[in-house]
């Protein structure tokens, strides 16, 4: 939800707090702010999107500080309510990333104790807590007391007065230190750190760790030293920066052929090796669980893994699955986020494992949370994946799912030798089906701008391209702010159709497959209400055009794996209704890209 860097070194601390603050903005943009120790602790925070912030704040002296960037959960985003807090005294500042539940009492009690609150948020009593022990002398000691009090999620890095070491403390929300050359710091994400370093330690729950700039302590609550490995990070500052696109968006969708190349790469061999985790298992059924965007390549997952493995596959919402009934069955539960953080999707996993089934995530940001929730963890390698729309995790999370299909079409004896060489090629051939649509942005483009005054907009698809609809939907509702609905095209008649006119533009999926003539049906029927058409379809399709106002045409690759390019060039259609409408695209208004309460 929020982000929060910290960092202590022998540079000027404003200067890289902000950078690396501007690199986590993606985790929420409704507020930031930087506490920086110098002649005092120097604090200023505004409302709004982090170059508010650096456009009005003045010149700070001293290397040691930290910084968030929030996204609003209690208290409304204004400059009072945006972090750090400093207590009463300003002799620290705190920031956090969580939700502290017991607030409500901890800050009626603090309040009695003759403590003055500024703000209405959650994590103001942790900042009261931290500056009433402080008086014992540490600051790690400080905040270790501190934290016995709260309860709730949290990352939090704290600075005092006077100090030269940054402490921070980790219960469910991410925390990496980074270790630089006489500098070191903290941060919510490596994307913020790899400016400076490559080389990080992750913290884990129920830690705490004390920066300086030469050393990293990290302890246990109860102050045990404990010993970690630093790991190098694969990523580079290139991957979280934009290179010359205008939008991380764009950037990303045209990076989908190098993601799913990684995806790939050394796992194709693989499948099928005997005592593999997939081989090993004993399940009757699968059950994918995900919100979002991951929700909608599940619903993809369930038609490639009943196609390829017959095995019978559900899709349940994250939300959903945790507080509903456990039936009779024993699934392999696989869950799907690209963050790893979504706390719905976490308590998933906790859940399926309750119930005694085995727990597959497949996961794009590394050691993320729900890694250690899991029985196995698949990574689906897109990088870093810095706009709040998600769009290369998409496709490898699909990736990921044809080879658990695979996996368990060998398990179970469905796939043949034959058909896994086939399925193999087609697989090793998507970057280039992808490639040829991202060669037809300037056509999409120029199809956006056409239809770009909408103000609702269907689509529909068939079969597996049911949920591709649902996420072209997603997309374009997401970022362009036109009202989008997805929808299974035969089921347009049973309601929906009131609600076309000229005004409500139609994207229909045809895929040159046992669907596709009940399609031209439903097109046909859509342009009856004088909707206008816009078709995504094969080259060599000759019948579409007598149907569709306009078409964009994709390399023909058997439907089973043409979900693929399809959501490229909804992405495309979604990327570029937004930018002909002016809007915000990489930071859409009211979500943020981490979903971290339920
Ligand atoms: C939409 C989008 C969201 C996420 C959802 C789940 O573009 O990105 O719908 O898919 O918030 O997030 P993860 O995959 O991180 O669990």
């Amino acid at each position: 939800m929020c982000g929060i860097v910290g960092y202590v070194g022998g540079k000027r601390a404003q200067p890289i707090l902000l950078d690396s603050l501007k690199r986590l903005e993606y985790r929420g943009y409704d507020s930031a702010g930087i506490a920086v120790v110098g002649e005092g602790v120097q604090l200023f925070k505004a409302k709004g999107e982090i170059a508010v912030l650096e456009a009005s704040m003045p010149e700070m002296e001293g290397t040691v500080g930290i910084a968030h960037t929030r996204w609003a959960t209690q208290g409304k985003p204004t400059s009072e309510n945006a972090h750090p807090f400093v207590g009463c005294n300003n002799k620290i500042a705190i920031v956090h990333n969580g939700i502290i539940t017991n607030f409500m009492e901890l800050r009626e009690s603090l309040i009695a104790d003759g403590h003055k609150f500024t703000s209405d948020t959650d994590t103001e009593v942790f900042a009261h807590l931290v500056e009433m022990n402080l008086d014992d002398g540490d600051l790690m000691d400080a905040v270790r007391s501190a934290l016995k009090r709260i309860e709730g999620t949290y990352a939090f890095a704290v600075v005092a007065d006077g100090g030269d070491e940054v402490v921070a403390a980790r219960n469910e929300s991410p925390l990496v230190v980074g270790l630089g050359n006489g500098e070191n710091f903290v941060a919510s994400d490596v994307t913020a750190l790899l400016k400076h370093t490559n080389k990080v330690v992750y913290v884990l729950d129920g830690e705490m760790v004390r920066i300086t700039r030469d050393a990293v302590t990290i302890t246990d609550q109860e102050g045990n030293r404990v010993e970690r490995k630093p790991e190098r990070i694969a990523w580079s500052l290139e991957d979280a920066e934009k290179s010359g696109y205008p939008h991380f968006m764009l950037k990303e969708i045209f990076e989908q052929p190098k993601a799913i190349h990684e995806s790939l790469l050394g796992r194709l061999e693989s499948i099928g090796a005997e005592g593999s985790f997939f081989q090993d298992q004993s399940f009757s059924s699968v059950k994918i669980v995900a919100c979002g965007t991951s929700y909608h390549a599940g619903l993809v997952g369930k038609y490639v893994i009943e196609e390829l493995a017959r095995v019978p596959t559900t899709v349940q919402i994250s939300s959903e699955y945790r507080y509903s009934t456990a039936a009779r069955e024993n699934p392999l539960v696989l869950l799907i986020t690209q963050s790893g953080e979504t706390l719905d999707t976490i308590a998933a996993a906790r859940e399926a494992r309750k119930r005694g089934n085995r727990t597959v995530a497949i996961v794009n940001v590394v050691d993320s949370a729900i890694s250690r929730e899991v029985d196995h963890v698949i990574y689906t390698r897109a990088g870093p994946e810095i706009s709040v729309a998600a769009t290369k995790t998409f496709v490898t999370q699909l990736i990921a799912l044809y080879l658990i299909a695979m996996e368990l079409g060998i398990k179970g004896r469905s796939l043949t030798a034959q058909a896994r060489k086939s399925v193999t090629g087609q697989l090793r051939n998507l970057p280039r089906a992808v490639q040829d649509v991202l060669n037809q942005a300037q056509t999409i483009e120029a199809l956006a701008n056409k239809y770009h005054k909408a103000r609702d907009m269907f689509f529909m698809g068939r079969n597996i391209h049911y949920p591709i609809s649902l996420e072209g939907a997603l997309k374009t509702k997401e970022i362009s702010y036109i009202h989008g609905e997805g929808y299974p095209a035969g089921e347009l008649k049973h309601g929906p159709l009131a609600l076309l006119s000229e005004d409500s533009p139609v994207v229909a999926i045809a895929a040159k497959d046992h669907t596709y003539e009940k399609m031209i049906g439903n097109i046909s029927e859509v342009s009856a209400r004088a909707s206008p058409v816009i078709a995504i379809a094969v080259k060599g399709d000759t019948e579409i055009g007598k149907f569709a106002d306009d078409v964009i045409y994709l390399k023909e690759i058997p439907p089973l794996f043409l979900p693929v390019p399809v959501i490229t060039a909804l992405q495309l259609w979604a990327y570029y209704l937004a930018k002909a409408r002016g809007c915000p695209i990489d930071k859409p208004r009211n979500i943020a890209k981490t979903v971290t309460v339920e």
